[in-house]
């Protein structure tokens, strides 16, 4: 069997590699789910899912890169696929992702897309990541928030899919950047960065933790040990002061 060409990316609890015929019985099963489709054009027959399937496949021969097949690093289960995408006509450079439903809510998508950047900056050279997401699509949308993306504008994809408004979400390289070094450098120093705003969810499981506040120098800077870092709390949208467990 011929194997897609394509490099393999690793995190803590994935391997990302192009889409593999052994990943297609999972891709269909993924692509027949009303509730993961809902805002991915609608559940998808067989037939359909294969030349998806393909399409994504294809792409990394053609292209020279297109979305990974996300492999769970514990189980070797296929979750889904995210990465580069951008077909013919396409609004701009896409990250894009799905992940097959039982794997929701673990971090999956935030770990995986935040690799995929990485090497669409890094590898492809690109200087700009887009996120084309339905206005309602509240999931997709927290998740881009997540990584740092703003909504940039809005636009539709090319037919036969432009019969929505998408709201375009993204942003620039040296951006990305800026967050990615600062959150390499709250990792290389042991703590993880947690957000004081009413609205961050992990405020009192971090508090449990022990949270030393740090600090602050204005709103969306931190500093430590003289150093300063542009700051954006990587759990919420809006930049906020942040604290720092040691
Ligand atoms: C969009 C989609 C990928 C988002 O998936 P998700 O599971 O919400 O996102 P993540 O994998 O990053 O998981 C984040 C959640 O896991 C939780 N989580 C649990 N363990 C975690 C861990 N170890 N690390 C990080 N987060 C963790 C987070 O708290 C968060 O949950 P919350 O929002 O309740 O706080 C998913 O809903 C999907 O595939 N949808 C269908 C396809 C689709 O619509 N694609 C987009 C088209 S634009």
């Amino acid at each position: 069997m011929l194997r897609t060409p394509g490099p393999t990316l690793e995190t803590d609890r994935l391997v990302l590699r192009p889409p593999q015929a052994e990943d297609l019985p999972a891709w269909v099963a993924f692509s027949a789910d009303e509730e993961t489709m809902r805002y991915l054009g609608g559940a998808q027959s067989s037939s359909a899912a294969w030349r998806g399937f393909c399409t994504v496949a294809g792409a990394w021969s053609v292209r020279g890169f297109s979305m990974f097949s996300v492999i769970e690093k514990a189980t070797g289960r296929w979750v889904g696929r995210l990465g580069p995408w951008m077909p013919e006509g396409w609004p701009g450079t896409e990250v894009g992702w799905g992940l097959a439903r039982e794997f929701w809510g673990r971090g999956y998508a935030t770990e995986g897309a935040r690799a995929t950047i990485d090497y669409a900056f890094d590898a492809l050279g690109w200087t700009e990541v887009i996120h084309c997401i339905e206005p309602d699509n509240a999931l997709s949308r927290a998740l881009a928030a997540r990584l740092g993306a703003t909504l940039l504008r809005q636009a539709r994809l090319p037919a036969p899919f432009d019969h929505v408004l998408l709201d375009v979400w993204g942003q620039s390289r040296e951006q990305w950047r800026g967050r990615r070094s600062l959150l390499r450098y709250l990792r290389e120093a042991g703590g993880h960065c947690v957000g004081l705003n009413a609205g961050c969810r992990r405020r009192e499981r971090c508090a449990g933790a022990g949270i030393r506040r740090i600090p602050t120098s204005g709103e969306g800077r931190i500093a430590r040990d003289g150093d300063e870092l542009p700051m954006r709390n990587p759990c919420l949208p809006a930049p906020s002061v942040s604290a720092w467990v040691p």
